[in-house]
């Protein structure tokens, strides 16, 4: 676990020393929520934006947060400090706390809060040059009505069976459709196609995480004056795509050449090549960094 700055509950620990009872909730049941926040030249990246989704995740489940997300933000700018001079992925994750062996949350009088930083992944260059491959996951999104996919809470085996699958092709993503056969989200991204000049992107109602990135993406389109539109989407829609492309934090826009055996008409397509650009200069505003 070398090059990772761990904390608990505040406290700077080293990797091999970091411990988390294995009565936390977090461990047991999946019972946490989590944000990850990037740098952009030694500052945070939308920290506001990832707080407030922090709040809203832990709203969601009645969870408490113990912090401000004041407190938050210069936790997260203290865990870039300890770190060796690189741009930093920073993640942030609440637990229920120590409980009983028991569902319920009441036994848990305390939840804990464990920040974890290492350098920014980046990916293979190629997967920006020529696009990345995809599949299409036989593993479903689930349910708005289950565990919301719009908490982002520490609840990702599907998520983690999709991206076996991706990997079992030797793809970079597993693109999950929710119950009814819609498109939803990727395991760690957002998906956006473009048909006709047109940029679209499954809506929320479809059950997906309001990606911060993908919001963004949303304003770049609309600045460029791009038809953008969130709307229920099916394969066959992203089949009949002449661009596809995902976002997310630590990918920014990532082209996608292939969705299993389909080859993408375009990649990196034009108007993808277009909204990038524009996403790297909203990365390095001034008035997005903390
Ligand atoms: C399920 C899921 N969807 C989408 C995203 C992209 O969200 P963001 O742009 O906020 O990183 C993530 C990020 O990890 C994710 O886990």
């Amino acid at each position: 676990m070398k090059g990772y700055v761990v904390s608990i509950n505040g406290r700077f620990t080293t990797a091999a020393k970091a411990q988390v009872s294995v009565f936390d909730h977090g461990f047991l049941f999946g019972d946490s929520v989590y944000e990850v926040v990037r740098t952009v030249n030694g500052r945070l990246f939308a920290a506001g934006p990832h707080l407030r989704r922090l709040q809203a995740s832990a709203g969601a489940i009645g969870l408490k947060l113990p912090h401000s997300a004041a407190w938050f933000e210069r936790h997260m700018r203290a865990m870039h400090k300890k770190k060796p001079r690189t741009e930093s992925y920073l993640r942030v994750i609440v637990t229920r706390g120590v409980g009983l062996l028991d569902l319920h949350p009441e036994s848990c009088p305390k939840p804990n809060v464990i920040g974890i930083a290492k350098a920014l992944p980046t990916w293979a260059d190629e997967h920006y040059a020529h696009g990345c491959k995809i599949v299409l996951a036989g593993i479903r999104r689930n349910l708005k009505q289950a565990t919301d996919p719009a908490v982002k809470s520490g609840n990702y085996l599907n998520n983690v069976l999709a991206l076996m699958e991706a990997r079992r092709e030797n793809a970079a993503e597993a693109l999950m459709i929710n119950a009814q056969g819609f498109l939803t989200e990727c395991t760690t991204s957002n998906i956006f196609l473009v048909k006709g000049g047109e940029v679209k992107t499954p809506g929320l109602d479809q059950g997906l995480l309001e990606g911060v990135t993908r919001g963004f993406i949303l304003g770049v389109c609309r600045d460029l004056k791009l038809p953008v539109q969130e709307c229920a989407l099916t394969p066959d829609d992203l089949y009949a795509a002449d661009e596809v492309f995902i976002t997310s934090t630590t990918r920014d826009v990532m082209p996608v050449a292939r969705i299993g055996n389909h080859r993408v008409k375009l990649t990196p397509g034009r108007l993808t090549l277009r909204i990038a650009n524009a996403y790297h200069d909203v990365l390095h505003n001034p008035a997005n960094l903390t």
